[in-house]
C-alpha cells in the first residue's frame, strides 16, 4: 500500500487529483468508483476546476456511487444523489445516462442485485473511498463479511452520529438503513485510492495499514488489494 501524507487538507485533495486525473485522461471509457462524505469534497473542487479551466473531458466516464441512504426521495436534499450532483456531476458535466447510485427505495433487495449486475458489465478503474472512524468503507460497518456484494445495511449509532451534523440542520433523523456496495465488490476495482483528514480517522487509518486484516476493521481488507495508494493529511497520520 501506497501512504501519502499531507500537510493539510488542500494538499490532500490536490494530490488525490493528481491520481484520479491520471485514470480519466490515459483510458478511452473510464470507469469511476466515487464515495460522498466531507473527505473527497476538495478533490471534487480541483476536478471541477480542471474541467472548467483545462476543458478536460468527463463525457465518456462511467461512475458508480458506493452507497445511498434507504427511505429518502430521490431529490432530498441529503441523498448521496444530490450531494454527487450538487458536489461533482454538475461540475464535470458527465451525462447524467453515465451515472449510477444505489437506491435507496422500493424493492432494496433487487435494487441491491441490478446494481451489482450493473456493475459486472464494468471494471471499476479507481474506486475512491473515505473511511469511517470505526473503520467502515462505503456503509460496510465493521462485521461485514468480506465476501459480501450490494447489500442493505443497517447503520451503527457511531456513523449516524457522525453523519448526523447533516440532518439536524434539517430537523430529521439520519436515516437508520442504506444500501452499499459490498466489500467484495469494492476489492473488484483495479485501483484503490482512499482519503481521510482529521484526527477522528487516526485510529481507523492506522488500523486499515498496520493493524490485523479483520472484519472488526473494514478497511483492513484493502491490505490484501494489489494497488491501493491513501493519502491523509498529519492529523489523520499522526500515529504513522
Ligand atoms: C460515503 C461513504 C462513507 C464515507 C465515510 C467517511 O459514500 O461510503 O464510507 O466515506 O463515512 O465520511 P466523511 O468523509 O464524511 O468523514
Amino acid at each position: 500500500m501506497k501512504v501519502i501524507i499531507c500537510e493539510n487538507y488542500d494538499e490532500l485533495s490536490q494530490k488525490a487529483f493528481e491520481v484520479m486525473k491520471e485514470v480519466v485522461t490515459s483510458k478511452e471509457n473510464p470507469v469511476l468508483g466515487l464515495a460522498t462524505g466531507s473527505s473527497p469534497i476538495g478533490l471534487y473542487k480541483c476536478m471541477i476546476k480542471d474541467h472548467q479551466e483545462n476543458g478536460t473531458d468527463y463525457s465518456k466516464v462511467t461512475t458508480f456511487n458506493l452507497d445511498e441512504y434507504v427511505g429518502l426521495e430521490r431529490n432530498h436534499s441529503q441523498t448521496y444523489y444530490t450531494f454527487m450532483h450538487e458536489n461533482l456531476f454538475e461540475g464535470i458535466e458527465i451525462p447524467e445516462e453515465n451515472v449510477h447510485l444505489p437506491l435507496g427505495n422500493g424493492d432494496l433487495e433487487q435494487n441491491c442485485a441490478d446494481y451489482e449486475k450493473a456493475m459486472e458489465d464494468y471494471v471499476v478503474d479507481i474506486q475512491l473511498l473515505g473511511i469511517g472512524s470505526n473503520g467502515h468503507i462505503g456503509f460496510n460497518e465493521p462485521g461485514t463479511s468480506f465476501d459480501s456484494l450490494t447489500h442493505v445495511v443497517e447503520l451503527k449509532e457511531s456513523t449516524r452520529k457522525d453523519n448526523a451534523r447533516f440532518f439536524d440542520p434539517l430537523g430529521e433523523e439520519v436515516p437508520t438503513h442504506a444500501c452499499t456496495m459490498g466489500i467484495a465488490t469494492i476489492m473488484k476495482s483495479r485501483k484503490v485510492l482512499v482519503v481521510a483528514n482529521g484526527l477522528n480517522k487516526q485510529d481507523a487509518v492506522y488500523n486499515m495499514v498496520c493493524g490485523p486484516v479483520t472484519e472488526d476493521c473494514p478497511a483492513s481488507i484493502l491490505q490484501n488489494h494489489p494497488d491501493v495508494t491513501l493519502i491523509v493529511d498529519r492529523a489523520a497520520g499522526k500515529r504513522f
